[in-house]
């Protein structure tokens, strides 16, 4: 199985990722990585840490002259802003001025800051909301490009984009593959539909302007992943209610939907359900995906289609209704540096959390300790499809 463990609080001194399940002999591209990690941090609408901070991940184990040895492979990635908060932040010693300046104390609503509080019994809310933090996301980002260099040794690519923000754009638009690839990653909020993105910067200036925020709707896709991953016999073992899992765990995304999923259950089953055809050259095929690649928990060769959907930032410049917990009076939720909206810099997490799932599932079909042994794994599979 492919899996990752993080640690690191968002003001700390780093994050550190550990990825197991590589198999030995898999190539890394330094480069594919730190690409990722930048498009996490673009997009309009991001809060003024990203201007501060230009995340990198330095591999310090599990990888020799750039290929994977088959352990565990540990990364770290730098918080620079830590010596802005070493005072407030420091693991040993803390300056009590500076963290009493920056403590928590009138929770955000929509953050897990006062339930987590109450939980852990930590009386100053930073406690909660450092790890809760989406800086997080950097960790998953890295090892969802670890992931995503083993699908494209089978040939599975992923891609992602913008369809709405706010008001702006269509939450229900349908993209193709080819679409997503024409995403400019240097556009303002990747959107798919270049013309939807006007009115979708118009929404991010009106909710700066009025102390607010916005969520938005991100579709991702991956081609080139095989029929039989996933299974249909055990409920955790479905691969759609994986991927929701993943998909979800994503801090601020509250909905996911696998291919015409939402717009599905307004529907005829003659219009949802994708028909089967075949002959001799494409074999089994269909002509429509609106099942996005998943039939009963299991790929079936199509395209898998994810649509998730974020809600607006949970950190408000006007602050809402909360209550001081140290007073118990009320008092509006604290506010300090933060996105007015991230919903590109969420649709490059989607990515790695479905490059995660997919990877997992290779390695459970394919097996292998080595890249190898699990290409020839995947090759007499794929051989003998064709005879089906
Ligand atoms: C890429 C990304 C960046 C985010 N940036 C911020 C931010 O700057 N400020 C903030 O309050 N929330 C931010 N969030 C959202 C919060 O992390 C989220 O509202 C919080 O985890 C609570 O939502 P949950 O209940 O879904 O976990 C961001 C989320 C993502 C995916």
């Amino acid at each position: 199985m492919f899996k990752f463990t993080t640690a690191g609080e968002s003001h700390g001194p780093q994050l550190t990722i550990i990825v197991q399940g590589m198999p030995a002999g898999a190539r890394l591209d330094r480069d594919a990585i730190n690409r990722d990690l930048k498009r996490r941090q673009h997009g309009y609408g991001r809060g003024g840490r990203m201007k501060i901070e230009s995340d990198e991940a330095e591999i310090t184990a599990g990888v020799r002259g750039g290929e994977t040895l088959g352990s565990p492979i540990a990364m770290t990635i730098r918080n620079r802003d830590f010596d802005n908060w070493r005072g407030a932040m420091d693991p040993w010693e803390l300056d009590a001025e500076e963290a009493h300046k920056r403590r928590v104390h009138a929770p955000r609503p929509g953050h897990v800051d006062l339930p987590g509080g109450m939980k852990y019994d930590r009386r100053d809310l930073r406690d909660i909301l450092e790890r809760a933090s989406a800086r997080e996301t950097a960790s998953r980002v890295a090892a969802g490009a670890i992931a995503k260099e083993l699908l494209r040794a089978f040939g599975i690519e992923i891609r992602s984009g913008v369809v709405s923000v706010g008001d702006g754009g269509d939450p229900e638009a349908s993209p193709t593959f080819e679409d997503l690839g024409d995403v400019d990653d240097e556009s303002p909020l990747r959107a798919v539909h270049k013309e939807h993105e006007p009115a979708m910067i118009a929404a991010v200036d009106r909710a700066r302007e009025a102390g607010e925020t916005l969520g938005g709707t991100i579709v991702i896709a991956a081609r080139g992943v095989p029929v039989g991953l996933g299974s249909y016999v055990q409920w955790n073992e479905k691969l759609d209610g994986r991927i929701g899992q993943a998909i979800l765990s994503i801090h601020a995304v509250k909905a996911v939907a696998i291919g015409d999923g939402v717009s599905a259950s307004r529907k005829i089953g003659s219009e949802v359900h994708d028909a089967i055809y075949f002959d001799d050259e494409r074999r089994y095929h269909r002509n429509t995906n609106r099942a996005g690649g998943l039939e009963g928990g299991v790929t079936n060769g199509q395209d898998v289609v994810v649509r998730a959907f974020m809600k607006p930032i949970s950190t408000l410049r006007r602050g809402l209704p909360s209550v001081d917990t140290e007073t118990r009076e009320a008092h509006r939720s604290q506010w300090e540096r933060s996105d007015v909206t991230a919903v590109p810099a969420c649709g490059v997490v989607c990515e790695a959390m479905l490059a995660i799932v997919l990877a997992g599932a290779m390695r459970e079909k394919f097996g292998g300790d080595s890249l190898g042994e699990m290409q020839r794994n995947y090759k007499a599979y794929v051989d003998e499809l064709h005879r089906f």
